[in-house]
């Protein structure tokens, strides 16, 4: 109430300072002033300084972090409870926490999709990639090559026609195969580079992963998991998995970073932030996912990984979102920035392929990963999880209006 005050004092030296006149013009002042105010505190944004949010999750985790050692009155977890209500929550707080111990502790035991699991098994997964030598860059695409080599159960291929990335992929142990057919400027055709590897490994998964992301233990885990838990379904439904990509900057990283699960997870909760949720970098999937059924669409060109994860959201195939269990980890080179690939020769070529498609559904909102039905994460035993969306925000199911069916509309991805 100061404010108030400070009007009231104005008011009165006024009144006994000024003549009629001059009083009613500051008269006049005033209440517009105070009509100012009212109308900026009836705008909630600018009510009140933009403060730090302290989320009530931020102070539970507090609490949680002294071990529950410190009263949760001195952290105010428990502000606005009644004494009575904050006995019943540390009471059935209790009741959790030791319900996650034996859990953790018990029940391991019993399910065996997460019983810890031999590394040293058959490959579970062929990852291939593709790369264009690149003096500038070659750098990142040289740490993938070795922490790819990392990764536990893992074939891996390149395709490439160019010596020089030929010649280092070999040295790095792996293996290298020929591009076949080139579109939209020299880029291999997704389902194409699927179907070669499909015929040379037999494994439970087949990804495609862009040359410049870095993966640690989460991906085998993860995939461990999906294999286990949907142990019919990687054997007869068509299954898709993908996730978002965190960015970093490429010069922070050295060969020890890179080659380290452990420092990559530190280098990406402390420097790196989550990319949006319709670029994917990455795809997974199973032996009996329909590539042939798919639009021969070119790699690195835009669209063509939303299109992908839409149309097998569309035909009702299986589609998991593994941000929350797998670290990718995207190399970004300072002066190209993270939108490097929307500047590439022929880059609405994919975007035009699909124009002409007569489709209904938006692909650029049907193909962002949180629209994944399936989703895996830790669990408070460290363990993957692998669980079935509850929400799905509306917009991943939405249609094309009259209107943009009739002009054929050509999404702004
Ligand atoms: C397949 O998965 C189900 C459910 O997780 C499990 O009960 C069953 O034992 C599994 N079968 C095989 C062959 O692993
Ligand atoms: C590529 O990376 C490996 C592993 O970090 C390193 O030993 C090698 O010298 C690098 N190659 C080049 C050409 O930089
Ligand atoms: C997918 O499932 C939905 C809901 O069950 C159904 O309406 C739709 O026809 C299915 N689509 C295909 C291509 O089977």
């Amino acid at each position: 109430m100061k404010l108030v005050t400070v009007f009231h004092r104005f008011l009165r030296s006024s009144f006994t300072k000024c003549t009629n006149r001059t009083f009613t013009k500051i008269g006049i002042l005033t209440s517009m002033m105070f009509s100012l105010y009212a109308f900026i505190m009836y705008i909630p944004d600018f009510q009140k300084e933009p403060r730090p949010m302290v989320h009530p999750f931020s102070k539970t985790l507090k609490f949680l972090r002294s071990n529950g050692a410190v009263h949760p009155d001195d952290l105010g977890v428990m502000e606005g409870m009644s004494h009575e209500e904050k006995l019943k929550a540390m009471l059935s707080l209790r009741e959790g926490i030791n319900q996650i111990f034996n859990e953790c502790l018990i029940s391991s035991k019993y399910d065996h999709c997460n019983s810890p699991q031999p590394n040293n098994d058959q490959p579970i997964l062929t990852l291939f990639t593709t790369w264009i030598y690149d003096e500038e860059k070659f750098f990142i695409n040289n740490n993938t090559l070795y922490n790819w080599r990392k990764l536990s159960g893992v074939n891996l291929v390149v395709f490439t026609n160019d010596a020089k990335v030929k010649d280092y992929s070999e040295k790095a142990g792996w293996l290298v195969l020929p591009i076949g057919t080139t579109v939209a400027g020299d880029a291999p055709v997704l389902k194409q580079m699927f179907h070669t590897v499909q015929q040379q490994f037999k494994t439970d998964f087949y990804g495609y992963s862009n040359g410049d992301l870095l993966f640690e233990e989460g991906l085998y885990k993860t995939l461990k998991k999906i294999a286990c838990q949907m142990n019919e379904t990687i054997h007869t439904k068509p299954l898709l998995i993908v996730g978002k990509r965190t960015n970093i900057n490429a010069e922070i990283l050295d060969s020890g970073v890179v080659t380290s699960g452990q420092k990559m997870q530190k280098h990406a909760v402390t420097f790196g932030s989550l990319f949006n949720a319709d670029a994917l970098d990455f795809f997974i999937t199973n032996y009996v996912f329909p590539w042939q059924d798919f639009l021969p669409l070119a790699i690195g060109r835009r669209g063509y990984d939303n299109w992908v994860v839409s149309i097998a959201r569309y035909w009702n195939y299986t589609v998991i979102d593994v941000t929350d269990s797998v670290l990718a980890l995207h190399q970004t080179l300072l002066e190209r920035g993270n939108f490097e690939g929307l500047h590439k020769p022929f880059n609405n070529y994919n975007l035009d392929m699909i124009a002409s498609q007569d489709i209904s559904i938006r692909y650029g909102l049907w193909g962002q990963t949180h629209c994944a039905e399936w989703q895996t994460w830790f669990d408070m035993c460290g363990r993957v999880a692998l669980t079935q969306r509850k929400n799905i925000k509306s917009d991943c199911f939405m249609k094309k209006t009259f209107f943009q069916k009739l002009f054929n509309f050509r999404e702004p991805l």
